[in-house]
């Protein structure tokens, strides 16, 4: 062996970042990237690309996996099937959430959250937080000093009795970002509307999952929306309005986009790839499946988000993984039972899918350009997290997260069924539908953990990543 012989030569890779795509061999030492060129020298191991596109490995910057909840429900992925799964999708780092409970020290959510993680991850992951109960000691002690440890952005919650905030709250959580630059997510959805018209649901016995959808209508999204944008222009910080949804809360945002406010924005593949319909019928409790919040919304919304997608509303596009089983008591059927819509765990699983989906859909039904694909699904998560350089791109000093993608040609497409996957839920809510394109290798710094056909690598090998302040573009397009 030369000194100068790589540990991994990528050879013949149509490399696609967020603003390029070059023609070139990638050289990997230790894990890193620590060339790009036309040819390369000897690599310990080579891996031939055959001139397929190769994408940095995906960033899912929503996911929640083994996040403790109010029992019975429990998720069925934690670290290991969680990550595994991410793999095999072709995503290379996940940020999940550390979630405090009230009356919790966000201190002890966190340590309790690396318990969970430490050793089972097979790629490399950051926390996010959840800020349930901003104390004093949390908003002036805790959170600063753990967003100089590195746990720079938290969600907070508008809805949901064990993690909402009230205004006065959120306020104080949001000077707590201005202050020391982390990035605050907002879930955007009016408690009290979703609580009123739910009361009213129950009373008039429509409990079918088909209700949730009914119990969450989009103007509970818009005004939540618009509530959060104020919220944000009156402590002056920017804010990430996660899992948006469709028309109306897009328009929220754009209209204080044109004010000059700097408002990020988040969509889930739910909204690309399901309807409301997928809730199903008055007497079929399938519909379970596809309960999450804010819920899916029609074929024209549909429509509305790919435009957010297309034109730069959109900032990132995550799975918002949530994995309940379906025929579980700690899953969508409490204690055993078909129950009302407000009792239904919220939440789908989709890390192993988010990617081909786009993938698919957007980039080779030429809807978005693979550059902007990257942009969504790596780029903009590594900079909203402060990742970035490190993950989301391909470029010397990056980690060797790469995705190596096969193409299928119309009338060749690969159907998903969720036997083929690797999570621990026991269905996926989009089986039957068909992709042109899923990863055929998935390297984690360098190191094969999909080879096309099966998980690679030792659970345990994923790395946690400590992050950087966010450095996104303060304008949005
Ligand atoms: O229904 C959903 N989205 N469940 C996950 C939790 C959240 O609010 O993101
Ligand atoms: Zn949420
Ligand atoms: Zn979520």
């Amino acid at each position: 062996m030369t000194p100068d012989t790589f540990d991994l030569v990528v050879r013949n890779a149509v490399v696609i970042t967020a603003t390029e795509e070059m023609r070139c061999d990638i050289g990997v030492r230790a894990g890193r990237i620590v060339a790009l060129a036309e040819t390369l020298g000897p690599g310990q191991r080579e891996i031939d690309a055959s001139d397929r596109w190769v994408l940095p490995g995906g960033v899912d910057a929503h996911c929640h996996l083994d996040q403790p909840l109010p029992p019975p429900a429990r998720m069925a992925d934690g670290f290991e099937s969680g990550t595994r799964s991410a793999a095999c999708g072709g995503t290379t780092t996940v940020i999940p959430f550390a979630a405090q409970a009230k009356g919790q020290s966000l201190r002890d959510a966190v340590a309790d959250y690396h318990a969970r993680a430490n050793g089972k991850a097979l790629v490399d992951y950051a926390f996010h937080l959840i800020v349930s109960d901003p104390t004093p000691t949390v908003l002036n002690e805790e959170l600063p000093a753990l967003i100089a440890e590195g746990y720079t952005s938290f969600k907070v919650y508008m809805t949901y009795d064990d993690l909402k905030l009230d205004d006065g709250q959120i306020l104080d959580v949001l000077e707590v970002a201005r202050r020391h630059g982390a990035m605050a997510m907002v879930h955007a959805e009016n408690s009290e509307c979703i609580e009123w018209l739910t009361r009213r649901l129950e009373a008039s016995g429509r409990t079918a999952p088909r209700y949730h959808a009914h119990s969450r209508p989009m103007l509970v999204e818009r005004e939540a929306t618009h509530r959060a944008i104020s919220l944000s222009q009156l402590a002056d910080v920017p804010i990430l309005i996660v899992h948006v949804s469709g028309r109306d809360a897009i328009e929220q945002i754009r209209w204080s986009r044109a004010r000059g406010m700097t408002v990020y924005a988040e969509t889930c593949p739910q909204y690309l790839f399901l309807t409301a319909d997928d809730l199903g019928s008055d007497d079929d409790y399938q519909g379970a499946k596809c309960v999450c919040s804010p819920p899916p919304r029609d074929k024209a919304n549909q429509q509305v988000v790919w435009d957010g997608l297309v034109d730069g509303l959109f900032t990132v596009f995550s799975s918002d993984h949530a994995p309940f089983r379906y025929d579980a008591p700690e899953g969508k059927q409490p204690g055993g039972e078909q129950v009302p819509f407000a009792y239904i765990p919220n939440g789908i699983p989709g890390l192993e899918t988010r990617l081909p989906l786009l993938f698919s859909a957007g980039v080779l039904d030429g809807r978005i350009s693979p550059q902007r694909f990257v942009e969504l699904t790596a780029t903009a998560p590594a900079r909203a997290y402060g990742l970035f350089p490190r993950k989301g791109t391909i470029a010397i000093g990056s980690d060797a997260d790469l995705v190596i993608w096969d193409r299928f040609a119309v009338g060749d497409e690969r159907t998903i069924h969720n036997h083929d996957l690797h999570h621990a839920v026991d269905y996926t809510p989009y089986e039957g539908q068909r992709v042109r394109g899923w990863p055929a290798i998935t390297l984690s710094r360098g190191e094969v953990v999909w080879d096309g056909r099966q998980p690679q690598g030792l659970a345990g090998r994923g790395q946690f990543l400590a992050c950087g302040l966010p450095c996104l573009a303060p304008r949005p397009r």
